[in-house]
């Protein structure tokens, strides 16, 4: 299966990277393609973004999400093969790390294992970054386990830190890195399963 759900809560830009980086590619049945975004908050960008690609999206309610196995059979009916996290907050439930095993991909604003855990999303990581007088920062693309930030590291990439750097120069830096490589990086992560499964 070949069919991606993004799970996207803020702007979506990584999302629409990725969504356009799927499209470029020369169809064949093996092609992936995001077939579902699944979002946390009414009136995020990424919304749009799904709309004007037509791609449906599925809005989740978090005790509904938290309350276990809710929405697997909606994946399941979807036949939602990868989940790919870009930007989106909510912890992942055990429920759904079982159900999707080493098939959830998450992309990180920082270089993990540093400046990760609960509570560091966002601006935030970039402010702490910063403070800690760090000489660079960078992206970690990784497997989704029951623990956050934790899951095998799949790819990192680096920025150095100039002097004068502030958390949103930083962010902003961190972005591109993201858009440079999230994209690419998911498909190479994607050839990984199907490579084995021509092995078995
Ligand atoms: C990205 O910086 C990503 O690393 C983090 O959330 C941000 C999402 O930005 N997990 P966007 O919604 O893709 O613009």
């Amino acid at each position: 299966m070949r069919q991606i759900a993004i799970f996207s809560s803020g702007a979506g830009s990584n999302a629409k990277k990725i969504i356009d980086h799927l499209l470029s590619k020369e169809k064949s049945n093996s092609t992936p393609v995001v077939s579902l975004i699944v979002c946390n908050k009414p009136g995020a960008g990424v919304l749009d973004i799904a709309e004007k690609a037509g791609i449906p999206v599925l809005l989740i309610e978090k005790e509904k999400f938290f309350r276990g196995s809710h929405y697997l059979e909606e994946f399941k009916n979807r036949e939602i093969g990868f989940i790919i996290l870009a930007g989106f907050l909510w912890k992942i439930p055990d429920g759904l790390i079982r159900a999707f095993p080493e098939r959830i991909l998450n992309i990180h604003p920082a270089l993990l294992p540093d400046y990760g855990g609960k509570g560091m999303y966002g601006k935030t990581v970039h402010e702490a970054v910063v403070a800690a007088g760090e000489s660079q920062s960078g992206i970690s693309i990784h497997v989704v386990d029951e623990q956050y930030d934790h899951g095998r590291i799949f790819f990192q990439a680096r920025v150095l830190l100039e002097p004068g750097e502030t958390a949103e120069t930083l962010a902003s830096k961190i972005h591109q890195l993201e858009y440079r490589h999230f994209p690419e990086q998911i498909g190479r992560w994607l050839e990984t399963f199907f490579q084995q499964k021509q092995n078995d």
